[in-house]
């Protein structure tokens, strides 16, 4: 089965990703490419219509996006947006000016060719969202006007050549009917199945792997995180016993997790794992280091260092290893090559290192094409249990980056009880899937307390909770009092070792999430 394919060209607009999820809600799917990408490139893609996006630039800027014009005469019907339809204007002998007033934000909109296409079932006069300093002066040959505001052109066309183009921008919020417009362009214009679903993903990607893979051996290396663990469904779906799964107990875990992974990855799903017990390795590597960067420097080391003894051994085990899953996201794509350049770093989760090239391994990431909330449909998709889709991010160091001052066995139990009662209350009031990260962590400070008749000398916990869009920057979420009563009552009457618990509230910047 073919999938459709829509290209977005970037032109730098921090609006692009927006336009690719609008296009995916649509259940059709694209690909986001930089305006430089050569024209060959968009070809092979065979895609069904093409989408120029947005742009900070100006046409005539010496250091404007420098896309290939011919792309306008690819075929395919094409829309710009905003610098889209500036470049459009500009390289097909229309004119582009400087506007003497710089629209930007809240704007009215009225349609003049109702009849176009593009604006079916859109009421003559439309809110939209604006936001650019150039303005199209004179309109290329063969185009016409389409909608204006009250002091500038919002919309152009050109039928017979297939392109349309919007001043505005209909792939944010602020333009209510934006998905209407977007929906127009893909199913009356480019004719668009709308057949990209799960199940359409799940098919397709399994067939790739077992043709990738053939008869090869896989291994995968399992967190308990969301990622992760949809990226080995899949490959288990698609190659079954050719695939193995590591996961690593590194002895700084949440409470029952090392169980409760295998419990439904292995029991629950069928994966081929082999769960590593490393708590003692990792807790000899932490032992009388207090520097977070050490902690997390010697937890990655070892990991590497389990991870390789455990590839090695299935490797002569099997007759030799040559793929290794990765769970990869499309937006960590993305950032590797936008316009913005290849220098922006990529994040990586579940890194393994330089495991993959110096066990010369060869890699697959199934979930590369998609954005989180869509991994999470694949994995409801494949089965999959709500309480390993839904979970929380949860750092590769573990407890041990909220652990502060030296990691201990008997810290790491302190912190894993604590840790499982905020979990469970914030739970139980209903705010676990709204809230990024909630959690506790433990700090070195004691302090005096009075239980019953006892004085009591015990540590401090923090409870931190925060929402986020992508954990770059984040809000301390304001809990509720009762639910932050009810977690404080029971860490002091339940954990004993912890006496106070106070409640971290600080945003990031100027706070990270994690403590270390
Ligand atoms: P910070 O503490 O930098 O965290 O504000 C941002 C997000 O990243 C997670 N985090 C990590 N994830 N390995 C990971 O896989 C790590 O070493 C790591 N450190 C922080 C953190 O939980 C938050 O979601």
């Amino acid at each position: 089965m073919d999938t459709q394919t829509i290209v977005i060209l970037d032109f730098g607009s921090q609006y692009t990703q927006l336009i690719a999820r609008r296009i995916r809600e649509q259940n059709v799917f694209c690909v986001v490419l930089p305006c430089t990408a050569p024209i060959a490139e968009v070809r092979a893609l065979k895609p069904i219509g093409l989408i120029l996006s947005g742009g900070p630039s100006s046409v005539y800027d010496t250091d404007a996006p420098n896309a290939d014009p011919t792309l306008l005469a690819l075929g395919v019907p094409i829309l710009g947006i905003c610098y889209g339809l500036h470049f459009i204007v500009h390289h097909l002998g229309g004119k582009v000016l400087s506007a003497p007033k710089r629209e930007y934000g809240h704007a009215q909109v009225d349609i003049e060719d109702t009849a176009n296409e593009l604006f079916e079932s859109l009421p003559a006069n439309i809110a939209v969202w604006m936001s650019h300093g150039d303005e199209a002066a004179e309109l290329p040959p063969g185009f016409h006007r389409t909608a204006v505001t009250s002091n500038a052109l919002a919309g152009i066309a050109n039928p017979e050549r297939r392109i349309w183009a919007v001043q505005f921008h209909p792939e944010v919020h602020h333009t209510p009917l934006g998905p209407q417009l977007i929906r127009n362009f893909l199913f009356n214009i480019c004719k668009a199945a709308g057949d990209w679903t799960p199940a359409h993903f799940i098919e397709t990607t399994v067939s790739q792997i077992r043709e990738k893979v053939g008869k090869g051996h896989v291994i995968c290396g399992l967190s308990g995180g969301v990622d992760s663990s949809v990226a080995a469904v899949l490959v288990h779906k698609a190659i079954g016993t050719q695939l193995t799964c590591i996961f690593v107990n590194n002895g700084v875990l949440r409470k029952n997790e090392f169980g409760a992974v295998q419990k439904n990855l292995r029991d629950k799903l069928g994966l081929n794992i082999v769960a590593v017990d490393a708590s003692q390795r990792f807790l000899d590597q932490l032992a009388g280091v207090t520097d977070p960067e050490t902690k997390r420097k010697r937890i990655g080391a070892e990991f590497i260092a389990v991870f390789d003894d455990e590839a090695n051994r299935i490797a002569k085990e099997t007759g030799g290893v040559e793929w290794l899953v990765q769970g990869t996201l499309y937006p960590d794509v993305i950032e590797s090559s936008s316009v913005k350049g290849p220098s922006q770093t990529i994040k990586s989760h579940h890194n393994v290192g330089g495991l993959p090239e110096r066990m010369k391994l060869k890699l697959i990431e199934p979930l590369r094409d998609l954005f989180k909330d869509e991994v999470r449909r694949i994995g409801r998709d494949l089965g999959m249990p709500e309480d390993v889709l839904g979970r929380q991010p949860f750092p590769g160091p573990g407890l041990a980056v909220r652990i502060l001052g030296e990691v201990t066995p008997e810290r790491v139990a302190l912190l894993q009880e604590a840790d499982e009662i905020v979990v469970a209350e914030i739970k139980a009031a209903g705010l676990y899937s709204k809230i990024w990260q909630s959690f506790a962590v433990l700090l070195p400070v004691v302090s005096v307390g009075v239980m019953g008749d006892q004085r009591t000398y015990a540590y401090t916990a923090a409870v931190r909770a925060v929402h986020s869009e992508d954990g770059m920057t984040a809000d301390w979420t304001p809990l509720p009092y009762d639910v932050l009563k009810r977690i404080s009552s029971r860490i002091v009457n339940e954990v004993r070792g912890i006496n106070r618990v106070v409640y971290d509230i600080t945003s990031k910047p100027p706070g990270t999430i994690e403590w270390e």
